[in-house]
């Protein structure tokens, strides 16, 4: 519907108008990191690199810091450091999205940029309905809608959607975020010679399958991708019990390694592993680009993990993106490592290559500082070793567990607490900070810590404890941030 559509775009640009001023005066707004212009940012959708350009689109609800019927506003880059803004890809405006262009993926086929998303729909009495549904481009920044192209198979209740699609062979494949009728989750493969006409071939895994167990009454944002000889599958489950150091989060997201036998379908893998230890981390999508790397983005946000409590909210907007991280297989494991690009953000370097603390807290010359790059390489930790943000979050480090604390979001008196247990011991500490944001790779990325912080925004110290002794390196560059336009 051209006309709604229309009205839809109006009503963004007008609401993004008149908090642009509040929005801008905001000390929490990051440097490098995407976000709403106003209301609420979720997930990362369609993320590719299509004739040269990286594409990233998110779920955005312009009227509003809470969520609702989604738009996908759209950003592009051709380096991840200078990008551009560009105008709004999808609106709500037709009866099958008419509450939401819900999540989903891009391809790139004949020359064309198709996306795939599920249009949300509910009823007056809030009952739901979910299509697979397809817009495509010539250009890469105005989309066609072509309406819907799957519709919701037997067996599943209408909580039914994050189409992720790819392809293998001859086939287009698509991987759908579901819940069973018994109220599992699953992760529900289709197939496609055309991208138009789609055959259900039944889940690959999933809740009370494969002797998982019970694993989610709901899974979210799939994603099946090849990394060296595995193949995995990401999702974000929901209804994790909280266990031991993991599932701290209201939600979960992690991955299966194993092999996907397309034609069953059915994918034989290993247990799921979190891919990220902070705060804030949900929805990763990946994308293969055109060097062959593997690159995650994922939703520096948690649904439903006290949103209405980040102080950005007074400012009329709310959450952000995490920075892109190239993924590889170690042979057990993911490791994420910051992509590239990203160091030429960097300002000159300062190195101080011996560090000895006992017994103390230090400020080290010339460390801080709210838009900055760290990297910690330790020689020894005897005890126990912390670094300690902006008299706000610390990271420490005691017996082979590796911990993140911050004030609770809701309650100030309160302390939380993430945790993760390094086999290994702690070799290096690779902090990215902005604003009210904290990436932490660890050990060359074995382990991420995504979080929201909101220290003080004039507080720019940095300390460092140890109890005995503790000698490390310290490399700092100044981060200039994204160039937007
Ligand atoms: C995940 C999610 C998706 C859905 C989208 C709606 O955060 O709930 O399952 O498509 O957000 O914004």
């Amino acid at each position: 519907m051209a006309e709604r559509d229309q009205e839809l775009r109006q009503a963004a640009a007008e609401e993004i108008d008149k908090y642009k001023e509040e929005v801008a005066s905001d000390p929490y707004r990051l440097l490098f990191h995407h976000m709403p212009p106003v209301g609420l940012l979720n997930d990362p959708n369609g993320f590719i690199q299509w004739k040269g350009t990286y594409h990233l689109f998110y779920q955005w609800m312009p009227f509003d810091t809470g969520h609702g019927a989604k738009f996908w506003g759209h950003y592009t880059s051709k380096d991840f450091v200078n990008w551009v803004h560009e105008d709004i890809a999808l609106t709500p405006s037709d009866w099958y999205d008419k509450n939401g262009v819900y999540s989903g993926s891009a391809v790139s086929h004949n020359d064309r940029l198709y996306l795939f998303y599920t249009g949300n729909v509910k009823d007056e009495e809030g009952n739901r309905e979910a299509y697979q549904c397809l817009a495509v481009s010539d250009d890469g920044v105005n989309f066609e809608k072509q309406g819907v192209i799957a519709e919701l198979p037997e067996g599943y209740t209408a909580h039914f959607r994050d189409p992720k699609v790819w392809k293998n062979g001859n086939y287009w494949y698509m991987v759908i975020g579901a819940q069973s009728k018994d109220l599992q989750g699953k992760a529900v493969l289709f197939q496609s010679e055309n991208l138009y006409d789609w055959k259900h071939l039944g889940p690959v895994t999933g809740s009370l399958e494969n002797n998982l167990g019970e694993f989610g009454y709901m899974w979210e944002c799939p994603d099946i991708f090849q990394l060296e000889d595995q193949d995995i599958l990401m999702v974000s489950p929901q209804g994790l019990e909280e266990e031991g150091m993991n599932y701290a989060n209201t939600y979960q997201s992690g991955y299966f390694a194993g092999k996907l036998n397309y034609e069953q379908p059915h994918l034989e893998h290993g247990p799921f592993r979190e891919l990220d230890r902070g705060f804030e981390f949900y929805a990763p999508q990946t994308t293969l680009d055109e060097q062959g790397r593997r690159i995650l983005i994922g939703w520096m946000g948690v649904p439903d993990q006290y949103e209405q409590a980040h102080p950005t909210v007074e400012k009329q907007w709310v959450h952000c993106m995490t920075l892109p991280r190239e993924l590889s297989w170690n042979g057990k494991q993911i490791i994420q490592q910051p992509v590239n690009e990203l160091k030429d953000m960097r300002g000159p370097a300062l190195i101080h290559s011996s560090i000895t603390i006992e017994n103390d807290q230090k400020a080290v010359r010339g460390i801080g500082g709210r838009a900055t790059e760290l990297n910690l390489e330790f020689d020894r930790i005897e005890n126990q070793f912390a670094v300690e943000l902006f008299q706000y979050a610390a990271i420490s480090y005691k017996d082979g567990i590796l911990t993140l604390s911050r004030p609770h979001l809701e309650d100030r008196e309160k302390t939380e607490f993430r945790r993760v247990k390094l086999p290994e011991g702690l070799r290096n500490l690779h902090l990215f900070i902005d604003q009210s944001s904290l990436e932490i790779f660890v050990n060359n990325g074995e382990e991420v810590f995504t979080s929201r912080i909101f220290p003080q925004p004039e507080e720019e110290d940095i300390l460092f404890t140890s109890l005995g002794e503790s000698s490390f390196s310290i490399e700092q560059w100044k981060l200039s941030g994204f160039k937007l336009s």
